[in-house]
């Protein structure tokens, strides 16, 4: 009984959350994505890098910020929806990249949301741009809108049996590290579950949003 009621509760809320992504959301953008190395020098932005079939990565691009010229691969947006938030107001929600396809005559874009790719043997997540559902996120405002990720509950304070209780959790455990996504090998964007990273190449970031202002 109890198993149904908690298997009812998970549909209800799945249900809900397809209900909030109907919603209309509050688009910010276009911006860029920052990357500064924290005790390194590296200095950058991200670009989407093809990482498959209409999947693309979190490319690190050393340098200055991108000219006009080829900026599509460098310009992000921010979808939300109001809830969820940190105390401090700054909203989660969902990022996107537009790729570039004409779905139809006024369209030529397809908007790609980030999701974290796990793998079985490494704590460093790798955020990707696909068809998948999306990993919460946000831009912190009252830390130089540095983007953060974001949880209800924090699992390292779970006891048995007790229902934890839901909050907002947020990390910035950001990496520049050496990926491979089936056949291509990037130095790109991940996140660390846990520390340190057990992927050796990675070297700590922040990760900063910029506003496009050409
Ligand atoms: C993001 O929000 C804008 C503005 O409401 C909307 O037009 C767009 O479809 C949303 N994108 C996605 C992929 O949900």
């Amino acid at each position: 009984m109890m198993r149904i009621a908690t298997g009812l509760a998970a549909l209800a809320f799945a249900f809900s959350g397809v209900v909030v992504a109907q919603q209309d959301a509050d688009q910010s953008g276009p911006f860029y994505l920052h990357i500064k190395g924290s005790g390194s020098d590296l200095d950058g932005y991200v670009s989407a890098c093809h990482a498959g079939a209409a999947i693309e990565g979190l490319c690190y691009s050393p340098g200055g910020k991108p000219t006009a010229d080829k900026a599509a691969s460098y310009e992000y947006y921010f979808n939300t929806t109001g809830s969820p938030q940190l105390d401090n107001g700054s909203p989660a929600g969902i990022l996107f990249w537009r790729l570039p396809v004409q779905i139809n005559p006024t369209t030529p874009f397809a908007e790609q949301p980030m999701t974290f790719q796990y793998s079985p043997n490494s704590n460093v997540a790798a955020p990707l741009f696909g068809f998948q559902d999306g990993t919460l996120v946000g831009f912190d405002k009252d830390d130089g809108n540095k983007l953060f990720t974001y949880a209800y509950v924090d699992s390292s304070t779970f006891q048995p049996g007790v229902q934890p209780t839901t909050g907002s959790y947020d990390y910035k455990s950001w990496f520049v590290c050496w990926q491979y996504f089936s056949g291509y090998y990037y130095q790109s964007v991940g996140f660390a579950t846990t520390l340190p990273p057990n992927n050796p190449t990675c070297q700590a970031v922040e990760i900063v949003q910029e506003f496009v202002n050409y």
